[in-house]
């Protein structure tokens, strides 16, 4: 049987196909904190293979979207689609098996493990392993640090070590959320060449970022949240830079 996640890996062109359905669809999902509303009806759709930036100033709710996503949150309403399957009410442990794959803000690392260890903790025990050479291949930076512990790495060789992540699980949609935060320019620039490896595989890619410009360039499809709200979306070959950075100072 062919899963969803199959048909979309073999797919090399960009294209849109007819008939398949996005990578992601949230349909008026309303999130809480115990009886505190952060998401408001948010909608928003990663459509097959495509890059999208979700922006937003500190608080806006970008975190807690990702978390709905991976199935770590359960929203109060609305509906969360994967791959043309309502997701809403299932497990994030299954939610990863149908090919949604989370780069958690904070790393998401075991820093007290080595480099290896991490890798083989991050590989999934199914049939359709990806040997942990493959994607050193990616990460030549790793390949030369296997037995170093990971909370001993710069922040940007951690950053690599969890995005290297993506690489193992075959996802369709990686959830990308602050991976270059602190990080110097030029570990920045090597981080978006991973990112775009990755969209160059036709993995849909959903970011959160703070270098706006940079995550514009990349992506093909921007929403901006602002306290728990879509308050502007589009392409990003209509939106300005400006109107989105303005939403930084309100
Ligand atoms: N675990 C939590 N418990 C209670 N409130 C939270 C929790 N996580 C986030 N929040 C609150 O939810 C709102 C949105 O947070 P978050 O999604 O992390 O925003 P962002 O990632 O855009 O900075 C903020 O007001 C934040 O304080
Ligand atoms: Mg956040």
């Amino acid at each position: 049987m062919t899963s969803p996640k199959d048909s979309a890996l073999d797919v090399a062109t960009p294209e849109a196909i007819p008939g398949e359905p996005p990578t992601l669809v949230l349909r008026d999902v309303q999130a809480s904190y115990g009886d505190t509303v952060v998401l408001r009806k948010v909608s928003l759709e990663v459509p097959p293979r495509a890059v999208v930036a979700l922006l937003g100033p500190n608080g806006a709710g970008k975190t807690t979207v990702m978390r709905l996503v991976s199935g770590t949150l359960k929203p109060v309403s609305g509906t969360i689609v994967l791959n043309g399957v309502d997701v809403t009410h299932m497990p994030a442990h299954r939610r990863a098996s149908s090919g949604v794959c989370l780069i958690p803000e904070g790393r998401g690392i075991f820093r007290s493990l080595s480099v290896r260890e991490n890798l083989e903790l991050f590989r999934p025990t199914s049939s359709r392993d990806i040997a942990v050479d493959e994607v050193l291949e990616v990460f030549p930076v790793l390949a030369a640090r296997l037995s170093q512990v990971a909370g001993t790495l710069s922040g940007g060789e951690q950053q690599m070590l969890a995005l290297s992540r993506a690489f193992f699980t075959k996802p369709t949609i990686v959830l990308v959320d602050e991976v270059s935060i602190g990080l110097a320019p030029k570990i920045v620039d090597q981080i978006f060449e991973i990112l775009r490896h990755l969209s160059s595989e036709g993995v849909s890619l959903l970011i959160v970022e703070q270098y706006v410009r940079r995550a514009l360039e990349l992506a093909s499809t921007v929403y901006l949240l602002n306290r728990g709200e879509v308050v502007l979306s589009g392409s990003t070959q209509d939106v300005k830079y400006e109107d989105v950075a303005d939403a930084y100072l309100r």
